[in-house]
């Protein structure tokens, strides 16, 4: 099989393949950088950036900065193409959406919660607009609410599945009918109605799929089913380049199966992480005290809240993993080795041909 490229509006990756963003700091320039130096599309996450002590009037500045100068950093490691993923539930996701564009970002994806007015904060259209759905119904809700409000269409959809890490666009119950809701039971209804728009716009509206991806054949399938293109994030986690700790990563290489858990976050949705110290002693207590001196979450009951996410994983970033969540896929358990970015693509890639 030749390597397809993909194609996004005005953008073309050598591979199909795009890392995810991955909140918080575990996705930043130098994994962004390296999987953008291979051709693909590399993404910084724009989540949990500023200092947890700053106050509330600083809040929004602070990561603002911190989110310019990893995008600055990922522009001076490479001249490949880098996205910023950005999540509707945090307060500050217009602004810090609106510094990414200054920064020279041509590619915003979009996911938890609905990207309705995103087309009026991005007015410059050599800017790409990725929204993530989960489900045909809610990529149809936003194309239709742009087309009628806005006269514009995305630029491409990702379709992430059950099987993904992270927030995770099911409730609890689907969940735990992942075959109904498999990729490949998504995939064709979503590629049904991007037609409409693709037809009405005169253009590719690539779907990229994700969730559980794990090897080139996985790869293969998905673009056998009319994918365009695959995202990817567990398999990034274990890669010399990524950006968080040693003690996150051999987290990874240390998991069984069974100790891969749904949980409950106090974003609203639920989530895949590892079930370790910090969720069994969660478990135990109920409830962890909260400071919470901005709110980072739009959505978050900090008096209902169990434990402050932003705090329980930027401890995960810098290695206390004792006391924070570790997010991950579902395939997490089955990657055995840190490998480097190139090593894992080239692999991937290899897979794919043979697929
Ligand atoms: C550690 C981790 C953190 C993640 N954080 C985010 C996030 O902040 N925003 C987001 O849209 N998706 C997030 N995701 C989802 C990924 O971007 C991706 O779509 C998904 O995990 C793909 O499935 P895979 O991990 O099985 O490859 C995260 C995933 C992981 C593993």
């Amino acid at each position: 099989m030749k390597i397809p490229k993909l194609q996004i509006g005005n953008i073309t990756a050598d591979i199909p393949i795009v890392q995810g963003g991955m909140g918080v700091r575990v996705s930043l320039s130098s994994l962004a950088s390296a999987v953008a130096e291979e051709g693909g599309i590399g993404t910084i996450s724009s989540i949990g950036l500023g200092d947890l002590e700053v106050s509330k009037n600083e809040y929004e500045r602070v990561s603002r900065e911190a989110l310019e100068r990893e995008i600055r950093k990922a522009k001076s490691m490479t001249n490949g193409h880098i996205a910023v993923n950005f999540m509707g539930v945090l307060s500050n996701a217009d602004d810090l959406i609106m510094a990414a564009v200054r920064e020279g970002i041509k590619i915003i994806v979009y996911g938890a919660g609905l990207p309705i007015k995103l087309p009026s904060l991005v007015e410059d259209s050599s800017v790409n607009l990725l929204p993530i759905v989960s489900s045909a119904r809610v990529a149809e809700l936003i194309l239709r609410v742009w087309d009628k409000r806005y006269e514009k269409t995305a630029d491409a959809i990702i379709l992430e599945g059950p099987l993904a890490g992270g927030h995770l666009g099911f409730s609890e119950e689907q969940l735990y009918q992942p075959e109904k809701y498999s990729l490949e039971n998504l995939l064709p209804e979503v590629l049904e109605t991007v037609k409409a728009y693709e037809d009405k716009y005169g253009k590719k509206i690539p779907v990229i799929a994700a969730g559980g991806i794990f090897n080139g054949k996985d790869i293969a399938r998905m673009l056998s089913l009319g994918a365009s293109g695959v995202q990817m994030a567990t398999r990034f986690v274990c890669t010399e380049e990524c950006d968080v700790s040693q003690e996150f990563k051999q987290a990874y290489l240390d998991v069984k199966e069974e100790d891969i858990a749904i949980i409950k976050s106090p974003v609203g949705m639920p989530g895949r992480a590892i079930q370790n110290k910090f969720l069994k002693d969660l478990e135990i207590k109920g409830k962890l005290k909260i400071k919470c001196p901005y709110r980072c979450l739009s959505v978050c009951k900090v008096s209902e809240a169990r434990y402050c996410i932003a705090l329980a994983l930027v401890n995960s970033y810098f290695g206390d993993v004792d006391h924070g969540l570790i997010f991950c896929g579902k395939n997490a358990y089955r990657c055995d080795k840190i490998v480097t970015v190139k090593e894992l693509i080239s692999g991937l890639l290899a897979e794919l041909e043979a697929a």
